[in-house]
């Protein structure tokens, strides 16, 4: 394919990857990704901004060679890792006078990362400008969007910002800008619940930070640009500030039927109060998918049997996870089955730190749930329900 010219002298000369399937050994990547980058020709210099991942680096070589690009001035590295980062000593063998622009805490990580030498660095302040002659990058820190070094630049004439994985999406297209928001929508949820959902607080900071500048297109690291900005901003802003909506999420694993048979009493009590339950079977549920439902999700049930003295190992990778994407969950508890004992409910419980969650009484079954753990989870569906209401839950 062309390099394909997003103004005039702009290109995206980024890698869409549709085949990837995983990313960093543990995000399933079902509609592949991309690793944008993008040339900015000046009328006196030229800017790379960010690279791609280093399986892909001939493409955006010879996106390079096919514009015919004599000198690289500034490539500008938003972020050190090296889905981005990782075709840098590339470029720089092959563009000896440029220069790697980042801010100084992006240069540790980029020497630590890719040994890259000191003297190839320009760091830049939060705010400072470079000038390409006819054409102005201001560079805007983004601290934890994901990592502590991120940043993005505003391409002033065009009205272009450049985010790097802020707003971005893991979703391969041919097309350069968003066509079908509803898939594009669920990419970059996605993406937000498995990369940006830790750092709520920091996403709602940085949201503040741009928002007073003008923006016709956003270009993120990953999938397509947006050339309506307000469609993504409007997500974010929802995803990071709203409340939780009256949701349950009841990611469950069960050996022999019993925990089943609770999860499916319990999301039968609930949908008869009116709540919202998304139900995950963790030996077979895409992790990505239960990670989304955690965006919006008020509660958190989790499904589990006993065994070998403790919680299924499933469940536990599944508690794992969400207490490390810090979603804003305002409850939790555990429902099973045991044969004989154990600690499952002490196990699970002490994984959630990080959840500032107040627990409802778990329901355990000693085997087959009989009448009484019926009535117990009939108990806790309503006390779920009633408190969504009270919180305003909707
Ligand atoms: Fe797409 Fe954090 O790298």
């Amino acid at each position: 394919m062309k390099p394909r010219e997003i103004r005039r002298g702009i290109y995206f000369v980024g890698a869409v990857d549709w085949d990837r399937r995983l990313f960093d050994s543990l995000i399933p990547l079902p509609d592949g990704t991309s690793y944008n980058s993008y040339l900015i020709n000046g009328s006196e210099k030229t800017a790379l901004i960010d690279t791609v991942d280093p399986t892909m680096t001939q493409v955006l070589i010879n996106y390079l060679d096919s514009l015919k690009v004599k000198n690289i001035d500034y490539l500008i590295a938003h972020h050190a890792e090296q889905d981005h980062s990782g075709s840098i000593p590339v470029v720089l063998e092959k563009y000896p006078k440029a220069k790697v622009v980042c801010n100084p805490r992006c240069k540790g990580m980029l020497i630590d990362l890719l040994l890259i030498p000191e003297d190839r660095f320009i760091t830049v302040e939060d705010k400072e400008t470079i000038s390409l002659g006819d054409r102005t990058l201001e560079f805007i820190y983004a601290p934890w969007v994901h990592w502590p070094e991120t940043m993005l630049t505003y391409l002033r004439e065009e009205k272009i910002l450049f985010t790097c994985d802020f707003f971005g999406s893991h979703l391969a297209a041919s097309d350069p800008y968003v066509t079908d928001e509803g898939q594009v929508y669920e990419s970059a949820k996605r993406y937000y619940a498995e990369i940006m959902m830790p750092f709520r607080t920091n996403i709602q900071k940085n949201l503040e930070k741009i928002k007073d500048y003008p923006v016709d297109i956003i270009a993120p690291s990953h999938g397509p640009m947006y050339d309506k900005p307000e469609f993504i901003i409007k997500a974010y802003h929802s995803w990071a500030f709203d409340e939780p909506k009256n949701i349950v999420v009841l990611p469950y694993v069960s050996m022999h039927g019993s925990t089943r048979s609770m999860v499916a009493y319990l999301v039968g009590a609930l949908a008869q109060r009116g709540v919202t339950v998304k139900q995950f079977d963790l030996t077979v549920t895409d992790l990505g998918k239960l990670a989304m439902s955690l965006v919006d999700a008020a509660t958190i049930v989790v499904g589990v049997p006993t065994v070998l003295a403790g919680p299924h190992p499933n469940a536990v990778y599944a508690v794992f996870l969400a207490n490390a994407l810090r979603p804003n969950l305002k409850f939790a508890t555990i429902i099973g089955s045991y044969g004989w004992g154990g600690k499952t409910v002490e196990t699970l419980t002490a994984l959630i730190p990080n959840l500032k969650v107040e627990i409802f009484d778990p329901v355990l079954a000693k085997g087959y749930p009989r009448e009484a753990d019926f009535k117990a989870l009939e108990n806790l569906a309503e006390a779920i329900a009633r408190k969504h209401k009270e919180q305003g839950f909707a």
